[in-house]
Formats: structure tokens, C-alpha cells, sequence
């Protein structure tokens, strides 16, 4: 007698309703006990903006971003402890340099002398980005760098360098009706027009995977391929804002048919090869606390249509950061980050940590709380104006804005409002507001920190604010509401 009588007789592991983590805690933290009214009095004297909020003080989830609050795996804090911390050529830059060629291909990441500069490590995402749009800024006038959608800080160190940033939406992003599964999408019809009119004026075209500004959707292998080819056409580069690369892989293997007998890193590979660089916040899937890069294929059109760029950037990485084998990062970070690439690609790390997501956020819309579906890969994203019709809110009252402030002090759940304040202006000469096109509260989901339960106790705090929201009173903006980047400065008082 041996087993597969046995388990050939029994249901399949997958096929249980529930499945244990991939991983198990390796230490914890016990939080601190506060009330509700000890959370109030302190987010009040912070001006109801949650990002000046003690996070020892955030008694359930700090959903407030994903990006740098992952909780590392013992075997990268056992890599820390071989950081080697050389000004120049530490052991880590070579072990990151062999795992990014592994992960996105050898001609990004040249070993020095061999060719000319083409990868640049930075402290973190948007560093890179005041790099390569300070120095892209000099190469004409009336710029244009076109979108799928841009982060904030991608955005804003485009126009401080007085570039325009454009954002080419999906239209199905904007369609409720639509169940398609890749609302990151860019419009490449749009993206057409706009080269055949102006493309003398783009240096180059930008596909952020996974579309976090609109809506945390992924970005399908096809649309890459139409994106590459409009590029290919006119003779424009394209990179990736490559920040949650690893993520947007598992939507192309799960929803993109032809992909699903493909392995993960195979995706990525192919994902890369229509690219012509890309930059990266590695606090996402680099699985670690800080650290960016900068990367140029070599051979691609983005080192031979700004050729000299690369040493230019070289220059910059030296002045503002430090020198090129270690640039803005630690040599213990890099190790860190080494080992975060190998990990970050393993399907059942990629399963357990989308449908993590993605049940949060169904648990939402099962409650009837209205949310972004389908749900995306690292949040969920609570649509603003569908969660207070029919209540007096309106949309200078900054509903979001108010929405994380009583869900922050009543519940101690933190969350983070992208939408009519964070995206908005205010023109100080007409005294009127410019709302932007979408109105989210975005509840971030850090990676390997939390449990079902913890997630399943902060929908049912908003589930609460949902049936009380008659009573969420609107904000007024008592300070910055002229300036850029507003929403992490700002102060607000309840009206
Ligand atoms: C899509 C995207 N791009 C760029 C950045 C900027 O990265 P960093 O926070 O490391 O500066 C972020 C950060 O959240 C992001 O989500």
C-alpha cells in the first residue's frame, strides 16, 4: 500500500476554499493600544492629513502606500549582513548586476568598460526620474511625454522641467460597464494621432506596469506590442515605469490566454525586450525599503536617438547620488535588493499576493461598497463620488480627504486619498478649483505584512463609514491648496 490510492481519492490541495500563506511570520511587532479619541485629538493638531499621523498609532492596516513597507524574508535580512559597504565596486553591485540581466535581459545592465554607461543605481523611483527629465529637457522645446497613466512624482518632475505630461487613459478604464482585465491600457489610437501630429516633440513614450494612477490595472502583453509598434513607426523610444513589473506579469500569465503555459520570468523577458529602458522604484517588486534604477538597453533607440545622455547621466548620478557601483543605495540595501528580484518572480509568491488583493477588495464590493473592478494588482481603489451620492458632499468638500481622516480615527486604518485634492489644482486667479478626471481613495496593500483577517477588518470599517456616510463631513483646505504635490503637505479642518 502506498499513498496514491490515498490522495488519488482525495480533492486537490488548490481545491480547498481557502489556502495557507506561502510564506509564515518570521518576527513580529506587537502595535500599540490607542482610542479612537486619542487618534482624533492627534490627527486633528496634524491637520487631518494622514501622512504627518504617528504609523505607531495606526492600529489596524497602514494601507497608506505600498511601496517600501515590505516585510523583507529572512533570506534577505540574512543578505543584508553581507553588504559590503566599499566606496567603489562592492560585492552586492555585481550579484545585482547578474540578477537584473537575469531578470530583464543582459543588454540592460552592461559591465562597466565594456560598453558605454547604460545603468544607473539610484535611491529610489524618483530620483531616476529628475535624471532622465532634467537632462531630456534640453533635447527640444514644447515637449510631450505621453502616458497610460503617470504617477505623481513622474508627473511632477516632467513638468518641473517644463515637459508636458500627457495621460492616453484607457477608455475602458472610464467605463463602469467594462470587465476588461487590463484598464492600464494605453489608448494607442490616441498614442497615433499624437505621433502623427507631434511626434518630433516626444523623446519618448511611457507605459507605467501596473497603471498605479489609474487604478493599480495591469498593462496586457498586446498593448505593449501596439504601443512598441506605434514607437517602432515613428522612431520614438518607449520605457517602462517598471515599478510593479513582477505583478503585471501575473495578470498577462492569468488573463492573457496565450500566456498562461508560460512561466513568469519568461513573461517579463518578453514584457522587456519591447522596451528601450526603463525606470524603477525597486520599493515595489524589488521587495525592499528603498532603492531605483535607471536602465538603457543598449543597441536600443533610446542610446542611439540621445546618445549623449549617458554620460551625462553618468555625471548626474556621480554629483547627486555617488558613484555609479553603488549610486543612492547602501551596499547591505543591495543585497537586499538582489535577493528581492530572485524572490519577487516565484509564482506562488506572485498567486498568493494578487489574490490577497483581490479578495480585499471583493469583500468591499460584496458589502456594496462601490470599487474599481476588476481589482488591480497592489490595491484597491474605493471610487469617491459613487460612495457619497445622494449625501450633500460635494466636490470642493474633498470627500476622500475626509473619508481617510474618520476611517483613520475611528477605526485606526490608514488609506490614502488620489483623487480630486492629490490630482486637482486651484487656479489662485479665477479663486476655482480643476478636479482631475478620477476620484479614488486607494488602499494600498503592503507586501508579506498582513493577514486576510486584518484586511477583511478594515472592509468592514468602511463598510460602517458606508452606512453612516450621511454624517462624514466635507474639509476645508486651510493650507496649500495652491501648491504642487499638495496632498502631502496640505492641512485640512472638518466644515
Ligand atoms: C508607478 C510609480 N512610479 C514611480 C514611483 C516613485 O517611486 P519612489 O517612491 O521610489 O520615488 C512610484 C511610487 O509609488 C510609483 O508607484
Amino acid at each position: 500500500m502506498d499513498f496514491s490510492g490515498v490522495l488519488d481519492a482525495l480533492p486537490a490541495q488548490d481545491e480547498l476554499q481557502t489556502q495557507a500563506r506561502p510564506y509564515f511570520n518570521h518576527s513580529v511587532e506587537l502595535k500599540k493600544v490607542c482610542t479612537a479619541r486619542e487618534r482624533a485629538e492627534v490627527l486633528e493638531k496634524a491637520g487631518l492629513n494622514v501622512f504627518f499621523f504617528p504609523s505607531e498609532m495606526v492600529t489596524g492596516c497602514d494601507l497608506l502606500s505600498d511601496s517600501g513597507v515590505t516585510t523583507m524574508t529572512a533570506q534577505q535580512w540574512a543578505a543584508l549582513h553581507l553588504g559590503d559597504e566599499a566606496y567603489g565596486s562592492n560585492r552586492g553591485y555585481f550579484t545585482l548586476m547578474e540578477n537584473i540581466q537575469k531578470t530583464f535581459g543582459e543588454e540592460f545592465f552592461s559591465e562597466p568598460g565594456t560598453s558605454g554607461p547604460n545603468a544607473f543605481i539610484f535611491h529610489q523611483g524618483r530620483a531616476c526620474e529628475d535624471a532622465l527629465f532634467s537632462l531630456l529637457s534640453g533635447v527640444g522645446t514644447d515637449l510631450i511625454i505621453p502616458s497610460n497613466g503617470h504617477f505623481d512624482t513622474t508627473q511632477a518632475n516632467i513638468e518641473l522641467n517644463h515637459i508636458r505630461a500627457l495621460n492616453l487613459f484607457s477608455p475602458e478604464l472610464k467605463d463602469p460597464a467594462s470587465r476588461s482585465h487590463f484598464k492600464g491600457n494605453m489608448d494607442v489610437s490616441r498614442l497615433e494621432e499624437l505621433c502623427s501630429e507631434k511626434g518630433s516633440r516626444i523623446p519618448v513614450v511611457y507605459l507605467t506596469v501596473t497603471n498605479n494612477t489609474g487604478g493599480g490595472q495591469p498593462v496586457s502583453m498586446d498593448n505593449i506590442k501596439g504601443v512598441a509598434a506605434v514607437c517602432e513607426r515613428y522612431g520614438i523610444p518607449l520605457f517602462f515605469d517598471a515599478c510593479r513589473f513582477a505583478e503585471n506579469a501575473w495578470f498577462i500569465k492569468r488573463y492573457e490566454g496565450s500566456y498562461e503555459n508560460k512561466s513568469i520570468p519568461t513573461i517579463i523577458r518578453e514584457m522587456f525586450s519591447y522596451v528601450d529602458g526603463f525606470t524603477i522604484s525597486f520599493k515595489k517588486d524589488g521587495l525592499v525599503n528603498m532603492g531605483g534604477g535607471l536602465f538603457l538597453k543598449q543597441g536600443g533607440r533610446f542610446l542611439k536617438r540621445h546618445a549623449a545622455l549617458a554620460d551625462a547621466l553618468l555625471d548626474y548620478q556621480i554629483v547627486k547620488e555617488g558613484h555609479p557601483t553603488y549610486g543612492g543605495m547602501s551596499g547591505r540595501d543591495i543585497m537586499a535588493l538582489a535577493v528581492g528580484l530572485q524572490l519577487v518572480t516565484r509564482q506562488e509568491y506572485l498567486s498568493y499576493r494578487i489574490r490577497q488583493v483581490q479578495k480585499f477588495g471583493r469583500s468591499l464590493h460584496d458589502m456594496g461598497i462601490p470599487v474599481l473592478l476588476p481589482i488591480g494588482g497592489h490595491a484597491v481603489y474605493l471610487d469617491v463620488n459613487a460612495f457619497f451620492e445622494g449625501t450633500a458632499m460635494k466636490p470642493d468638500d474633498f470627500g476622500g480627504i475626509a473619508l481617510t481622516a474618520v476611517l483613520l480615527a475611528a477605526y485606526g486604518h490608514r488609506a490614502c486619498e488620489l483623487g480630486y485634492f492629490a490630482f486637482g489644482s486651484y487656479n489662485s486667479e479665477r479663486g476655482t478649483h480643476i478636479f482631475p478626471e478620477v476620484n479614488f481613495v486607494r488602499f494600498a496593500v503592503p507586501r508579506l505584512r498582513y493577514e486576510d483577517r486584518d484586511l477583511q477588518n478594515t472592509a468592514e470599517a468602511v463598510k460602517m463609514l458606508y452606512d453612516h456616510r450621511e454624517r462624514i463631513p466635507g474639509v476645508e483646505v486651510i493650507y496649500g491648496r495652491e501648491l504642487p504635490l499638495r496632498h502631502f503637505k496640505a492641512r485640512f479642518a472638518f466644515k
